[in-house]
């Protein structure tokens, strides 16, 4: 780099331990060759990501879209900014379909992921300074997004005449695992209580979650967001939801507030990915569901980040949202991944629960569960990884609650779930020596 440098702003965020970064770095081919392993011998938990294959009918849309001259041009052009009606309005039409979420088209604003719309939309309801309520454990990624979409800071000079960025907001956390008794939300009242006096003390412009939960993949409860809508509307304050997740939940039902509405409940903001669900993580797409004023506030925004979202990807959504919600297609697809995802869970807890005998969770949707080492795990994923080849996450970036645990992702072994059992047993073995040693 030149001496020009970067902004502090940034320089703070390097010096920070980065749960991301220090995953790639441990999950590299040459970290993993410098331990004397083979790349294609490790089993890895440690993807935050999906491994099944898109809709066949989507794949076969954008192949009509590329063969026709006409329409791969029209792609070529700028989409409307919150979208195409077309793309609005069938994944409103979606949400209605699959979870009972009444909203139109004008509720939506589409974007090119969740993760910028989560930047975006933070820029929109947020004034630097004020504070945000979040989970502890939750997403790795919501802290830095808060640092990159909200900072404001001032220097303030520290003995020695240094001057430090001092960030003048905080996030607050609510602690949803017990690492005592390892178990999620145990006591909902006490947490309501505890969410309580968060408000009291922070004032927080919002509390944003995700259900199914990363890195958890739990289901926060019925009676926990029914309390917490409450509270934020009690304090005038936002209620983001992230439902990058919502199409894989094992629960049958799913909880009522799934089919909750921007468009009937002011206060509350949803976020929507086609990462997971369409396996679409590298053809970004993903969208905001609010209420009429809030997807006119986004445009404001989006007008100077991103412009607008990407045209080809929308049409091809939409073609293929109106065919399948029609034939059935869709629903057929969401459940019988569902199903697999829910089997890929079942294979990993039987394996935990067999072989390594850590305390878990049980898994309720997404693509993970959290698993307690019982010791700091940060050193130990290293040397399971050594003596292993099996890869898990540290829990520590996910927050404090989870020093002593791993995330362990079944996301990319959904198609190969006899990995699975294979990765447990290895690790079952070694924790076996390391307990005799
Ligand atoms: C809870 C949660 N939200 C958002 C994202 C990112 O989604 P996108 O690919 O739409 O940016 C992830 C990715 O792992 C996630 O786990």
């Amino acid at each position: 780099m030149s001496q020009l440098g970067l902004s502090k702003l940034l320089d703070e965020m390097l010096n920070r331990p980065s749960a991301i970064r220090s995953m790639m770095k441990l999950a590299d081919d040459r970290n993993v060759r410098s331990m004397g392993l083979d790349p294609k011998d490790v089993i890895s938990f440690g993807g935050g990501w999906v491994g099944h294959h898109a809709p066949e009918r989507l794949r076969e849309i954008y192949v009509d879209i590329c063969s026709d001259k006409e329409l791969f041009h029209r792609t070529g052009g700028y989409p409307p900014i919150p979208g195409t009606p077309e793309c609005r309005r069938e994944l409103a039409h979606m949400d209605e379909h699959l979870f009972g979420v009444k909203a139109t088209g004008e509720n939506i604003h589409v974007g090119i992921s969740s993760t910028e719309l989560t930047h975006d939309l933070l820029r929109v309801i947020v004034n630097p300074g004020e504070d945000v309520v979040l989970f502890d454990p939750t997403y790795v990624n919501y802290y830095g997004q808060l640092v990159f979409a909200l900072t404001s800071w001032h220097l303030s000079k520290v003995s020695g005449g240094v001057d430090r960025l001092v960030p003048n907001a905080e996030v607050a956390y609510l602690r949803t695992l017990d690492p005592a008794t390892w178990s999620y939300l145990p006591d909902v009242d006490r947490s309501i209580s505890e969410l309580e006096q968060i408000f009291k003390i922070h004032k927080p412009r919002a509390l944003m979650l995700a259900t199914p939960d990363n890195p958890t993949g739990q289901v926060v409860p019925q009676k926990f967001m029914q309390a917490a809508l409450e509270i934020c509307q009690r304090n005038n304050a936002y209620m983001i939801v992230d439902y990058a997740y919502k199409w894989q939940c094992f629960l049958d039902p799913p909880p009522e507030y799934f089919s909750w509405s921007p468009a009937e409940i002011d206060n509350l903001i949803l976020i929507y990915s086609a990462s997971k669900w369409s396996r679409a993580l590298g053809r970004r797409l993903g969208w905001v569901t609010a209420s009429k004023k809030m997807v006119e506030a986004m445009e404001t925004m989006l007008t100077y980040s991103i412009l607008c979202a990407d045209h080809m990807h929308e049409l091809a959504t939409a073609k293929y949202l109106e065919e399948s919600i029609a034939d059935g297609g869709l629903r057929r697809y969401v459940n019988y991944w569902n199903a697999a995802y829910k089997e890929a869970a079942r294979i990993t807890l039987d394996g935990i629960d067999k072989y390594c005998g850590c305390r878990r969770l049980e898994p309720q949707g997404a693509l993970y569960t959290v698993m307690d080492l019982g010791v700091v795990a940060e050193p130990m994923v290293h040397e399971i990884l050594r003596n292993t080849g099996v890869l898990f996450i540290p829990g520590a970036g996910f927050g404090e609650s989870l020093v002593n645990g791993v995330r362990v992702s079944y996301g990319p072994l959904v198609e190969t779930p006899e990995r699975i059992k294979v990765g447990m047993e290895r690790v079952g073995e070694y924790l076996k020596t390391c307990k005799t040693e």
